[in-house]
């Protein structure tokens, strides 16, 4: 096996010449791990302002450190919702000097109300380049299609949370056999697949990008295949939970497992994770959702959904990916992609104390790297984590292959998995 030497100086890889693979590096007979750019996660919930008690942008940027992150799309559902120059440049502030860096996205509306457009050209002016009202899809197709329009003038993606409130009314969990068997009112697949659809063909009218946030359904898989066949200017995104755990989880009627999208069928399983193996899914989001356990702790159909993601989701796409896909292109759907839909790369300068994320590893790239054992294991302790919350479905559960080093513009922020800041 190779060994592999990454020369970094000031924060930045300036040797060796070459672009750097990912490859088993070894130190005398010890195994250190793959190498690889530090993952980039384009849907992460941190929580503030307003729900400190759940994460904070501190607690949740070490989460992500010690999951091999350095980068990480903070989500506009905050309260207040960052729908203002104002509250994503305290965002901004606050991520500045984490263990990760903290890009954020936008709301399309103000308030996420889905009423009236937020001011988007003021926030792309702060360098925001991503937009969505997740947590809710917009309802009114006339005002998404007003958004694409100045979204494709600005050169910003808007990323939708597929869900239509309509279908999904009352509903907890997927509805199928399980929801009926367990008494649980539940949300049909085409709740999501008609909004898919509907923006798919906005996409086509418009000529604006979109990005379709945590696909859960085979439907929607195929609607966005359909749609890259088209040449239509769409990307997409799938949870690990979502390439994992189905709605049979629910049968114990554990809130832990409530999550919107909610947890599907085998069936659905099977076709997110084919949809990533073709290149229908773009990239592997953790959609980090903490609550508190005084939140989460009710009974199933009052719980707020959401799950903890971000020190499982490489451990987890290693474990259900790397079979299929080996690491290069594993890396690539958790790096190079998403910091591409997010436009963190190199060829977006950033500038504000941020790096270019995603790789390549090369001389002259800002060294954000993530170190990865995949003979080691990561065995799941809720009270060991970092998060503020607790609410990780993986409780118990061992995965393939371990996080040892995160290294964020050249410095070593988790060391043996540890955190450093
Ligand atoms: O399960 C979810 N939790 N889905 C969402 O869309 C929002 C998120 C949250 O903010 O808790």
């Amino acid at each position: 096996m190779p060994e592999a030497t990454l020369v970094i100086r000031g924060g930045t890889v300036v040797g060796p010449e070459g672009r750097q693979r990912l490859d088993v590096a070894v130190r005398g007979a010890t195994v250190v791990g793959l190498v690889g750019p530090g993952l980039v996660d384009l849907h992460t919930h941190l929580r503030q302002p307003g729900r400190e008690e759940a994460e904070t942008i501190e607690t949740g940027a070490r989460a992500a450190a010690l999951g091999g992150y350095t980068a990480v799309v903070a989500m506009p559902n905050t309260e207040p919702a960052i729908d203002s120059a104002g509250v994503a440049s305290e965002v901004l502030a606050l991520g500045a000097g984490c263990a990760a860096e903290v890009a954020v996205a936008g709301a399309i509306t103000v308030g996420r109300a889905g009423l009236a457009l937020a001011p988007l050209g003021e926030l792309a002016a702060l360098g925001v380049t991503l937009f969505t009202d997740d947590g809710a899809g917009v309802q009114d197709g006339a005002l998404m299609r007003r958004a694409l329009d100045y979204a494709k003038g600005l050169g910003v993606t808007l990323a939708q949370h597929c869900e239509d409130a309509c279908l999904a009314a009352g509903g907890a969990m997927h509805e199928g056999c399980w929801s009926s068997l367990l008494g649980i009112p539940g949300v049909p697949a085409a709740a999501e697949e008609v909004m898919v659809a509907r923006d798919i063909t906005l996409a086509r009218l418009t000529g604006a990008p979109v990005h379709f946030l945590h696909l859960s359904t085979a439907g929607s898989v195929d609607l966005v295949r359909r749609a890259k066949a088209e040449g239509l200017p769409v990307t997409a995104e799938a949870a690990p939970h979502h390439m994992l755990l189905t709605d049979a989880a629910v049968a114990g009627y554990d809130p832990v497992f409530k999550v919107n999208p909610p947890l599907r069928t085998d069936e659905d399983v099977r076709a997110v994770v084919a949809g990533l193996c073709d290149g229908t899914i773009d990239a592997v989001a953790t959609d980090h959702a903490p609550h508190a356990p005084e939140a989460k702790d009710v009974p199933f159909d009052q719980a707020p959904p959401g799950m903890l993601g971000l020190q499982t989701a490489l451990p987890i796409a290693w474990s259900v990916l790397a079979p299929h896909l080996g690491p290069e292109r594993l890396f690539a759907l958790m790096s190079s992609q998403p910091a591409a839909i997010a436009k963190l790369t190199a060829t977006h300068p950033r500038g504000g104390g941020h790096s270019a994320q995603g790789g390549p590893l090369e001389v002259g790239a800002a060294a954000n790297l993530c170190v990865f054992d995949p003979g080691a294991a990561t065995v799941v302790d809720p009270r060991r984590l970092a998060s503020r919350s607790r609410n990780t479905p993986y409780a118990g559960r061992s995965f393939e292959g371990a996080v040892r080093h995160t290294v964020l513009r050249g410095e070593a922020v988790v060391i043996d998995a540890e955190a450093q800041r």
